[in-house]
């Protein structure tokens, strides 16, 4: 038990899969998996436990943004032994190739957090995901014939840019692909705990054309997106 979360120790798989949003854990744990049991209710940011195709699995939301993620993350890997984290979340585009409702794979993920800055200074360290995690959704996602893009990706602390898209400065032009509020700091605790991380986020709005999804188109890719990061937990 922690102070955010009152599962036991062996309450969570070793995979476990990370939305922000709640209810989205919820959706996934009883539209997905088998045997589901609620194991943390603290401040409603549900966590669930059950198996898929076999294998144990669990999903826990994070809440938004990186302060919050940070905590469940890291008490995922110290205090319940996660080993493999796979973020499922959503994305603002920032590239015009990136349409609504397709997959984006974080390889790596910038940030303007002062979390991750001020830990490496004079460096800037570049969180990266997991090569193998990556590449088994990466083949999965081709195999499905599912819109996939893998490059970088910025973690900002910041939803609302009070000028826009110029908020992002030099990201764009220099390929980074979307904009999410997790993403980095899940690369550099796994880094920093040594165990196994990846972000796929289906992109909902684009910051460019100003585009953003429909509710059904926004229910079949989190589908195609929670199956295959399923599948990837299951198999690797
Ligand atoms: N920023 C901007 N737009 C978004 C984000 C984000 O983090 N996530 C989904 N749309």
């Amino acid at each position: 038990m922690t102070p955010h979360n009152e599962a036991k120790a062996g309450d969570y798989a070793e995979t476990v899969l990370l939305p922000g949003d709640p209810l989205r854990a919820k959706w996934i744990a009883e539209t997905f998996m088998a045997d589901a049991r609620q194991v943390n209710g603290v401040r409603n940011c549900l966590g669930f436990t059950g198996t898929y195709k076999g294998r144990p699995v669990s999903v826990q939301a994070t809440g938004m943004g990186q302060a919050s993620a940070s905590i469940y993350i890291h008490e995922l890997i110290n205090m319940y032994g996660a080993r493999t984290l796979i973020r499922v979340g959503t994305c603002g585009g920032l590239n015009a190739r990136v349409k609504v409702g397709d997959l984006v794979l974080a390889q790596a993920a910038c940030t303007n957090s002062g979390m991750i800055r001020d830990a490496f200074v004079p460096y800037s360290f570049a969180p990266i995901a997991d090569f193998g995690l990556l590449r088994a959704m990466a083949d999965k996602a081709e195999t499905r014939k599912l819109r996939l893009h893998v490059g970088n990706m910025v973690a900002d602390d910041i939803f609302y840019h009070p000028n826009g898209l110029d908020g992002y400065g030099a990201l764009p032009a220099h390929g980074v692909l979307a904009v999410d509020m997790e993403s980095a700091a899940l690369y550099t605790l796994a880094a920093r705990f040594g165990v196994r991380a990846l972000t796929v986020c289906t992109m909902s709005d684009c910051l460019i054309t100003h585009e953003e999804m429909s509710a059904q188109h926004r229910q079949t890719a989190l589908v195609d997106m929670a199956t295959l990061a399923l599948d990837v937990a299951a198999e690797t």
